[in-house]
């Protein structure tokens, strides 16, 4: 996925909001990347343009080498079914649908048998640090954080090949945030997706292989994260240390 010189301007009546003044990027299989900034620099805007969500006022969005941005709603909608998995920063769950239909959401229309659909919802859950017996209840009795790890597992159980998180932790205490940074981390390695994630948490942003620094509209930096300071290696009893360190 790349980005070529990427402007948003969101229009609200007579004022204008340049969300995204000239964003490029490069996204290859495999990268795990994090996204750091002020609130309102444009990080979910440039996550919703990433996932196909909007499109940019002025630049380029390339997926496989192929200019996606100027695609009608209905062609986006189906790549994005296809290849991306979204988890929103408001978890965008759909509340008069139970947990089980909302995870099992990105299946249908793909046409996956409803076994299979039932496996996946199920391994997608658990996967996420998610509890079945949630899966009969709507998202709205269930907590904050546990509404993120089922979009966290809706995110997931189409097993996209392209992972977006905006603030995937922002809900949950340290030890599950910790758990849900080994998934990502395991995912990246063994199923070789990439994942992009939007975090004000710099224990989180040290997990990835890059941080991008976002200020009004703009990358300003790219840096190298400290591994060692990841959350999957800082917090919780199953934490351990990355390779090639001893345990302090
Ligand atoms: N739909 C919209 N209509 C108008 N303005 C918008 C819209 N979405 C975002 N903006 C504006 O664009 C700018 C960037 O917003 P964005 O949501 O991308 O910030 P953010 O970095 O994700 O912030 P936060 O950390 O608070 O989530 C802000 O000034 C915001 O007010
Ligand atoms: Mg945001």
């Amino acid at each position: 996925m790349e980005l070529v010189d990427v402007h948003k301007v969101y229009r609200v009546g007579e004022t204008r909001v340049h969300a995204l003044r000239g964003v490029s990027l490069r996204l290859r299989r495999g990268d795990f990347a994090a996204v750091m900034g002020p609130s309102g620099s444009g990080k979910s805007t440039l996550l919703n343009i990433i996932g196909l969500l909007d499109v940019p006022t002025r630049g380029k969005v390339l997926l496989l080498g192929r200019d996606v941005s100027r695609l009608g709603d209905r062609a986006r909608a189906r790549l994005r079914n296809r290849f991306i998995g979204f988890v929103f920063q408001q978890f965008n769950l759909v509340n008069r649908l139970t947990v089980y239909e909302n995870i099992e959401l990105p299946l249908i229309p793909r046409g996956v048998p409803r076994r299979e659909r039932r496996r996946l919802v199920l391994w997608a859950l658990l996967e996420a640090e998610g509890d079945p017996s949630w899966l009969a209840k709507k998202p709205l009795q269930l907590s904050g954080g546990q509404q993120q790890r089922v979009a966290i597992a809706r995110a997931i159980v189409g097993k996209p090949r392209l992972l977006l998180a905006d603030e995937p932790t922002g809900a949950l205490d340290r030890a599950t945030a910790a758990r849900i940074a080994r998934l990502f981390i395991q995912l990246n390695r063994e199923e070789d997706l990439t994942i992009l994630m939007v975090t004000h948490d710099p224990e989180l942003a040290n997990c990835a292989d890059t941080i991008y620094r976002i200020r009004d509209g703009r990358i300003v930096a790219r840096e190298e994260p400290r591994r060692e300071r990841c959350i999957a290696f800082t917090t919780g009893s199953d934490a351990s240390p990355p390779e090639g360190r001893e345990e302090p």
